[in-house]
């Protein structure tokens, strides 16, 4: 009977008779499509079928444009890319496993063309041509992701931080589910098992990532290490968040977040296509898509890490959806044991139950598939609206599927005969499937038809790899800008990788403090001083910056000298660069820098590189912890007061105070001090001056009374040799009798000549003792000529005294790991070689 396409409708085999063990070739199996959104479970033992099964079912949805994000963790599904409308045995000869050529005795060419027979035929006999296959070929765009690898498509977990672009207000709850299953796979990925509500662990990053994804913040793995080691917030609950999860031991979980990061293999996390379930579901043409991430590859945890995130993306995606009651889409995991588990609360359990509740209403159908009944949870399988039973042969097996499809019918309301029912499951060959379907009366046992896709069983990666290969080639060829992109994303590791840089900084013990030196430049600042460097204007290829380690001091030294009167506090800030990996650390290598620890950042500006090679001095806790008492000790040889001193003055410089200040101050000093001493002088001479003066003084009025005697003695001749006249002429009268007294001529010319004596001694006298006055002045000037240059000179001579600290008065305040900033630019020399350059972009000078 032939096939009738029917839209909507999933041809997937035709009835089986288990008594005779015969198809019903006129009783096809078409699955009603929209049953499928109240999802399948496929159980069955190791090659019952179920892979065929669902592949047979992909193939129905995308022949029906549904398209489909299928989760593959053995390699199985690999094989819907296999499909060869031709059947030529060339097309199946590179996909062939060549064992099974050498089981059979065959070469693989003779191996290839055996398969080819046998597909053409098995799907001739379900009437299955070429044009079927071809038409599945153009229906859909198949593809092969492979996370944390780039054998196939790369997809960028990264992105899968970035703040959903969903409502806080009305999606709070989808929004902290994602948290919780992004955190738990993080963990996870780490060896954290860690409960949601107990761990603080878990705390800390879920509130990390709720804190920025309110603020609608991206988020990466390198700022969730930071945020880890300092949280942008000060409490969690009613806890201090250093009381909550102390700085001690964040640290241990920033580290292990930090092997994320230095595991080789992050690069292939980082790079390629978001994890955008809209994009994974259709192209950018809108074509359908059967996605497929091939995740064989991955250790257990990043296998839980993955399939929880692209489950939380999932129904991120999903709940910005509009309802429906048609299949939107296919969600199909191949093998879920360890993933929906009974009793154990992995991260993938908890989306993986909100997807089977919730996604029925959005059209979004999904499709899982066990061989290990006993290790699912049927609780919450209840949600599956069709079983799909294959072979079972383990009694235990047996019962608890039956105990799951029980509950699940009586969900539905419906009973299940159990016994009869045990029989069927035991009777069952491969490729025969029970189908429990809550939308039909009864249960149909089908053969699933022959898949068009070759099922080769699952590919290597190598394999992967070539048929993948042209498709990455046109995705290089048509999307330059997504290749630019996956580069920038993976700019940390790639980038970074081969020029010895990292683009998050080291994740050091919370002992070492570090820091970041403000950036003092922009970048056509730091363009424009590499042109200066190179001679002419130069065209960068790249800029960026690049925070390279050095060390940071910061100290107060007093210095106290009692004699010197004095009492200084100086504040210091050294930065000592580390440029060379392996040099030996010394504080005799730092330079002043003009910084207040109120200046320093404490995050790196976005979009930087970091060194990556740091010496032991700060990446040892313990050598780290040395540099304080070093930075001490240095500033203990090393730092001298140094005070410029005028010994003549005994002056000590001022703290701050220029030289030429000094020199000023010393003029002053020594201008007051000359000006005191020719006072001192002054005085002392004054009291000379004042005894000559007296005696000076004394020798006037001696002088002037021996004059007086001397006028009186001639005025007395005169009147004698009148009196003998007048005498003689009887006119003197009274004064006779005086003149009596000098009787005699002789004896009146010697009193005379007495007193002219004495007024020339007087005169003398007072000569002399002007003469001594002159004397005295000019013994006075000398003196003070004398003690003008002394002080004059006294102004020449300064000296340095060094005012050493005392230990006790060395204060040292922080000592950090001090990113510095340094723009790089590389830019094309006149010959055409690549030169890179860096200059500081922090301020340099003290
Ligand atoms: N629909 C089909 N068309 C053609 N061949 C099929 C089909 N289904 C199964 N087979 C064949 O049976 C083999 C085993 O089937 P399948 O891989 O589906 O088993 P399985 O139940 O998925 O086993 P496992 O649990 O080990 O994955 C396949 O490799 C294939 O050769
Ligand atoms: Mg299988």
């Amino acid at each position: 009977m032939p096939i009738v396409e029917k839209l909507g409708s999933f041809f997937l085999g035709r009835e089986y008779d288990l008594k005779t063990h015969q198809t019903l070739p006129d009783r096809p199996v078409n699955y009603d499509a929209r049953d499928l959104t109240t999802h399948a479970l496929v159980v069955g033992m190791t090659g019952s079928g179920k892979t065929g099964l669902c592949i047979d079912l992909m193939e129905e949805a995308a022949l029906d444009g549904v398209p489909a994000i299928m989760i593959d963790p053995k390699g199985d599904i690999t094989n819907l890319l296999l499909t060869f409308p031709e059947l030529r045995p060339e097309d199946f000869l590179p996909w062939i496993n060549p064992d099974d050529a050498r089981r059979k005795g065959q070469t693989p060419e003779e191996y290839a063309a055996t398969v080819a027979k046998t597909w053409r035929e098995g799907l001739a006999s379900w009437e299955e041509g070429p044009e079927r296959i071809r038409a599945l070929k153009d229906a859909a765009d198949f593809a092969i992701y492979t996370p944390g690898s780039e054998a196939g498509l790369s997809v960028s977990i990264l992105s899968s931080f970035k703040a959903p672009d969903l409502d806080w207000d009305t999606e709070t709850e989808t929004l902290r589910d994602r948290i919780q299953g992004t955190v738990s796979g993080l963990l996870g990925l780490i060896g954290v098992a860690a409960d949601p509500v107990r761990s603080r662990e878990h705390i800390l990053l879920s509130t990390i990532f709720e804190h920025a994804w309110r603020a609608g913040q991206d988020l990466d793995i390198a700022q969730l290490i930071m945020q880890v080691q300092k949280p942008p917030f000060r409490q969690i609950g009613v806890f201090d968040v250093e009381t909550f999860f102390p700085e001690k031991d964040r640290f241990g979980l920033a580290m292990a977040l930090n092997n994320i990061i230095a595991s080789p293999s992050f690069a292939a996390w980082t790079q390629g296509d978001p994890l955008d379930i809209g994009e994974m579901f259709y192209t950018a043409t809108g074509k359908p898509r059967h996605t497929i991430f091939y995740i064989a590859h991955l250790s257990d945890a990043e296998r839980m890490f993955f399939v929880t995130l692209l489950l939380e993306q999932i129904i991120s995606w999903m709940r910005g959806q509009p309802g429906t009651t048609s299949l939107r889409g296919l969600v199909y995991m191949d093998e879920i044991f360890g993933f929906f588990p009974p009793s154990a609360n992995p991260p993938s359990k908890k989306p993986m139950l909100t997807l089977l509740k919730q996604a029925r209403a959005f059209g979004l159908g999904i499709v899982l598939t066990t061989q290990n009944p006993v290790d699912l949870d049927y609780k919450g399988l209840t949600n599956a609206g069709t079983w799909f039973i294959g072979k079972l042969q383990a009694e235990r097996d047996k019962t608890r599927l039956m105990d799951g499809l029980e509950s699940a019918m009586s969900e539905a309301g419906a009973a299940l005969d159990r016994a009869a029912l045990d029989r069927t499951i035991s009777a069952l060959d491969n490729r025969v499937f029970l189908m429990h379907n809550v939308n039909l009366r009864a249960p149909v046992i089908f053969t699933t038809r022959w898949a068009m896709s070759y099922l080769r069983g699952p590919l290597t990666r190598q394999q992967i790899k070539t048929l993948m290969a042209p498709r990455k080639a046109q995705v290089a060829e048509t999307k330059p800008a997504a290749a630019a992109a996956a580069t920038v994303a993976a700019r940390g590791v790639a980038a970074g990788a081969a020029t010895g840089l990292m683009a998050q900084p080291p994740v050091l013990p919370p002992a070492i403090k570090q820091v970041y030196l403000p950036v003092a430049l922009t970048e056509s600042q730091g363009v424009r001083q590499v042109a200066d460097r190179a001679g002419g204007s130069v065209t960068p290829t790249e800029k960026r910056l690049v925070y390279t380690p050095a060390l940071i001091g910061f100290a107060s030294v007093r210095f106290v000298d009692r004699k010197l009167n004095l009492d200084e506090t100086q504040d210091i800030a050294l930065l000592l660069p580390l440029d060379e990996k392996n040099k030996v650390v010394s504080w005799k290598d730092a330079q002043p820098i003009g910084l207040d620890p109120r200046d320093l950042a404490d995050r790196p500006e976005r979009d930087a590189f970091f060194a990556a090679d740091l010496p032991p001095a700060v990446t040892d806790a313990r050598a780290f912890g040395r540099l304080a008492g070093e930075l001490a000790d240095h500033l203990y040889q090393g730092q001298a007061y140094t005070l410029a001193y005028n010994p003549a003055l005994k002056l000590y410089s001022r703290p701050g105070e220029s030289e030429r200040d000094f020199k000023i101050r010393c003029q002053q000093a020594a201008r007051e001090q000359r000006d005191a001493a020719v006072d001192k002088l002054r005085a002392k001479y004054q009291v000379q001056f004042d005894r000559l003066e007296d005696k000076l003084d004394r020798q006037r009025r001696e002088l002037a009374e021996s004059e007086g005697q001397l006028k009186g003695r001639i005025g007395e001749e005169v009147l004698s040799g009148l009196a003998t006249v007048a005498g003689a002429l009887g006119v003197l009268g009274r004064r006779s009798s005086s003149l009596r007294g000098l009787t005699s001529v002789a004896t009146r010319r010697r009193i005379t000549a007495q007193a002219q004596a004495n007024v020339a001694a007087a005169k003398a006298e007072i000569a002399r003792l002007q003469a001594q006055v002159e004397q005295l002045k000019n013994d006075m000037e000398q003196d003070i000529k004398q003690v003008t240059d002394q002080w004059t000179a006294a102004t020449e001579t300064i000296q340095q005294v060094k005012v050493m600290p005392k230990k006790t008065d060395i204060d040292v305040q922080m000592v950090a790991l001090a990113w510095a900033p340094t723009w790089e630019v590389t830019y094309e020399d006149a010959r055409g070689r690549n030169r890179t350059e860096a200059v500081p972009a922090y301020r340099v000078e003290a």
